[in-house]
């Protein structure tokens, strides 16, 4: 078995690891027990390019069960948890590739190194699998019969590879799922970011104006979290909806520029370009703080900051000060990457278990069907969606009331009004 990760000694901490997430992902230990019996993944070669944390390592092992061979690498240089890499490798026989901190030659190695066995299936968060086949050799993979893909910024990318009639093969995008972004989306990346911020930072949210860039599920589950904690938060959108709803569920509102001179805390969430920008800096209050928590780290633009400086330094682990040419100093963390992944752990496995639930059954149900399925970006199947909503409910101990078959018939009727 191939692997390149950091270092094997460290498989006895992730294992220890692994096991304290298993005990809040009861939906995957059920999937788990049904595949190990009916192995639905008997004989296929599954390319995964996720984050490698403890939730990534069940999800591993599920595939595994199911009768899948799994090759696993990261989908972020910084967001691998190196024990659970080993861990993985020493425990479950999983081939990993992912080193935290590896530069992006490695990681693009690493990419290399798990679609060289000529997968049949690829699990992408973000894309970068489905994006380097089809950039650099869409002939070799001819055998790849349907892929999955775990994000927006993924499903944005993917979209736009179909619309463009270039996708070579079905994906079903699991974070339209209502299972998924629902709740990964919404609290999993509320929570881990106020995580990432604060295991970086130690500082106090009560009363920061805390900015907010991007409005979608992400965004306003991190504006609910760090409402929470006390801070005044302040959202910059560019949909007119978005900004509304933003409004109305209590925050201001106001174009990046304007909240730029009064931030303490700026963290982008949009899946776009240049949301903070060289202009933004200059307007920025000194010992600005200033995350991303997208999934790529476009979304801060990183090169004017080192053009508008005279100097950097590591402060902490995961925030650089840069000293502007004007004496003003901004903190950026986790060198603009995804701060929840890169200073903390990512999402809680509560969550991670209905995203990881619906990816496990997306592989099973591209496995079954993919020959009936035309080159698209295709939903979760709605029964799938709901039968994890049930299974979660059930785990959670929290039972819910039935239609009554009078309800069920008025509800299929038309004829009773006022
Ligand atoms: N994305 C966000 N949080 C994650 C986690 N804990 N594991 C895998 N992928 C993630």
């Amino acid at each position: 078995m191939t692997y390149d990760i950091k270092d094997i000694n460290l498989a006895k901490r992730g294992k220890l690891r692994i096991e304290w997430a298993s005990n809040d992902m009861p939906v995957l230990k059920l999937i788990n027990e049904r595949f190990k019996k009916e192995k639905p993944l008997k004989g296929l070669k599954i390319a995964c390019c996720l984050h490698v944390t403890t939730e990534t390592a069940h999800l591993a092992q599920v595939l595994k069960e199911g009768g899948a061979e799994v090759l696993l690498c990261a989908s972020n240089p910084l967001s691998t948890q190196d024990d659970v890499a080993a861990s993985l490798v020493k425990n479950s026989g999983i081939s990993v590739f992912a080193i935290k901190g590896e530069d992006t030659k490695t990681y693009y190695n690493h990419i290399k190194a798990v679609l060289s066995p000529k997968p049949d299936i690829t699990m992408d968060d973000g894309a970068d699998l489905v994006s380097t086949i089809h950039q650099r050799s869409p002939s070799e993979h001819s055998n790849i019969i349907a892929g999955t893909e775990e994000t927006t910024t993924g499903v944005i990318r993917l979209r736009a590879l179909a619309k463009e009639g270039k996708l070579r093969y079905p994906i079903i995008a699991v974070n339209d799922a209502m299972t998924k972004h629902l709740f990964d989306n919404r609290y999993g990346t509320g929570q881990s970011t106020m995580d990432g911020i604060i295991r970086a930072t130690n500082k106090l949210i009560a009363g920061t104006n805390f900015v907010v860039c991007g409005y979608g599920w992400c965004g306003k589950g991190l504006s609910m979290r760090a409402k929470g904690l006390g801070a005044k938060v302040i959202v910059a959108e560019v949909n007119p909806l978005r900004a509304l709803e933003a409004t109305m569920d209590g925050f201001e509102v106001l174009p990046i520029s304007d909240a730029s001179k009064i931030g303490d805390i700026f963290i982008t969430v949009t899946g776009d370009i240049n949301v903070i920008r060289k202009e933004h800096f200059l307007l920025m209050k000194n010992a600005s703080i200033v995350a991303n928590t997208g999934h790529f780290n476009v979304e801060i633009d990183i090169n004017s900051l080192e053009g508008l400086s005279k100097s950097k330094r590591r402060i902490r682990d995961f925030v650089d000060e840069y000293t502007l040419k004007n004496g003003k100093r901004i903190f950026l963390l986790g060198e603009g990457r995804l701060i929840n992944l890169a200073a903390a752990e990512g999402h809680p496995a509560q969550v991670m278990d209905m995203s990881f639930a619906n990816q496990a059954l997306s592989a099973e149900y591209v496995a079954k069907n993919y020959k009936k399925m035309k080159n698209e970006v295709f939903k979760v199947p709605d029964d799938i969606d709901k039968n994890i909503a049930a299974l979660k409910l059930r785990a959670m101990g929290i039972k819910i009331d039935k239609l009554t078959k009078e309800q069920e018939k008025y509800l299929a009727s038309w004829e009773v009004g006022t």
